[in-house]
């Protein structure tokens, strides 16, 4: 047997496909390249395959995102019991991969179970709880990053550097304040490191991610039961978390008035109150928060109280933005360029000097950040050993310029459009070249979905 194809085509009657169904509520054949052979009617129903539509022939992903067959078939190993969610509902998954008389890999075949699972009850109990503490201990990892990470020489960013080792010294609140990507996490993590407290955890918090109905709880805790959907043993807060070490509470301009009142109180007498507990808890935490807004003016606009703004405002560092250190720009490009080829083993490439020159006077407004998105970028797109200002996005700068003018007056616009979705169907070529024909890695290299790269490729002229 070559091929699992052949022996799926061989089975006239069915029978081995009709056993396999009558084994689980969901049973599913795949190729070596993780197409679909063949899946069980239960299977389509399970997943709600509209009638009319014939998955076999297509990547298994298509159908089923968060498939491990892949997986499966690239290790060549089974995996016997896991879990899956479908629609909802967690089931039990079993894959076998399939070998021929080499020992290689022709495909693979999943089984999927949901009824009767009552005698898994502790296995799925058991996936509950290490999940909840995988979540606890990923805000507690150390930081990533120390102050050596910090690249650049120009000026400002010794200046940048020197502030940041005297703040490390001294144990009191600080406020890193500067544009978005200019690194205020990556110094956070820094400083951290930098301190007495490296050997203590980093807690950070985004307030601009957290749904204000669920910030007090993250934040500082609940006693058990304090309201209901509240983890029934309680909840430890994050602030109890970084009990010894730094808590970086990112955005800080997002926080509710409501929390803001606590948080001055952790800052002025070191004691917080879990939701629900009515006692108070003494912590020692450092805080250090970060904002691209101006503080000041929301003080005025009444949404952030005026007497934390001052607790937090005892040390303000100022980080500045990119264009205001041209002189880092070439050992940043430098720096991320060997970063990214390491990373993704890509053939070795170089800046060409006038991409350089764009880089260098380029007005940057994601800062760093952006600057790694491009020189990511043009690494996809580079056709030769240079990467050319034009594979860095040089011109994604004219769509401001056309908003200037009256849409319709403009001569251009399609041929612009046009050459867009061009530069895009290269870039999406060249990195399926790149990752050897794996569409999925592909897709993850340019940071854009499975589907959508499958979209513009099938939209392509
Ligand atoms: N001086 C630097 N040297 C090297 N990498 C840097 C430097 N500053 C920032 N970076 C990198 O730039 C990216 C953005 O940094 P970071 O997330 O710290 O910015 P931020 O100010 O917190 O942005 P935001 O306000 O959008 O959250 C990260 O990948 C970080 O590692
Ligand atoms: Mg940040």
């Amino acid at each position: 047997m070559n091929s699992l194809r052949e022996l799926i085509e061989q089975d006239n009657n069915h029978s081995l496909l009709d056993l396999l169904s009558s084994l689980c509520q969901g049973s599913i054949a795949v190729d070596e390249h993780c197409n679909i052979l063949w899946m069980s009617d239960a299977y389509r129903n399970l997943i709600d395959i509209p009638e009319g539509t014939n998955p076999v022939g297509s990547p298994v992903e298509t159908f089923l995102p968060t498939t491990q067959l892949p997986r499966v078939i690239k290790s060549g190993k089974p995996s016997f019991v896991d879990l899956m969610q479908i629609k909802q509902q967690w089931c039990v998954v079993t894959r076998l991969p399939i070998k021929n008389a080499d020992q290689q890999t022709i495909g693979a075949i999943g089984f999927v179970f949901y009824d009767d699972l009552d005698s898994l009850q502790p296995l799925f109990d058991k996936f509950a709880r290490l999940r909840r503490k995988f979540e606890d201990e990923k805000i507690l990892r150390p930081s990533r990053y120390a102050l050596e990470d910090m690249l650049g020489n120009s000026l400002p960013t010794q200046q940048l550097r020197r502030q940041a080792l005297r703040a490390a010294q001294l144990d009191t609140t600080l406020l890193l304040l500067g544009e978005t990507g200019t690194g205020k996490e990556l110094l956070a993590q820094g400083i951290h490191h930098a301190s007495t407290r490296r050997s203590g955890p980093f807690v950070g918090i985004n307030m601009a991610a957290l749904p204000e109905s669920l910030a007090e709880a993250e934040l500082f805790g609940s006693a058990p039961g304090a309201y209901t959907g509240a983890h029934s043993k309680g909840r430890i807060g994050k602030v109890q978390l970084a009990d010894g070490g730094t808590l970086f509470l990112d955005e800080i301009a997002e926080m509710p008035l409501e929390m803001q009142a606590k948080l001055l109180r952790v800052l002025q007498e070191r004691e917080i109150e879990a939701l629900g507990s009515n006692r108070l808890e003494k912590v020692d935490v450092r805080i250090i928060a970060a904002t691209a807004k101006d503080l000041r003016q929301a003080v005025e606009k009444g949404t952030f109280r005026e007497d934390l703004y001052y607790r937090l405002n005892v040390l303000p560092i100022q980080l500045p933005p990119l264009r205001e250190r041209q002189n880092d720009i070439q050992t940043l490009s430098f720096h991320m360029l060997k970063q990214i080829q390491h990373q993704s083993q890509l053939p070795e490439l170089a800046l060409s000097a006038s991409a350089l020159q764009w880089l260098e006077t380029y007005h940057w407004p994601g800062n760093i950040r952006e600057l790694r998105n491009r020189i990511e970028r043009g690494c996809v797109m580079a056709e030769g050993e240079f990467i050319e200002a034009d594979d860095l996005g040089a011109l994604d700068d004219l769509p401001k310029q056309r908003d200037e003018q009256p849409e319709h007056t403009h001569p251009f616009e399609n041929t612009l459009r046009e050459s867009r979705s061009q530069a895009e169907l290269k870039a999406i070529n060249q990195a399926i070249k790149l990752c050897n024909g794996n569409k999925t890695a592909a897709a993850k290299h340019l940071g854009i979905s499975r589907a959508s790269l499958y979209l513009r490729l099938k939209q392509a002229p």
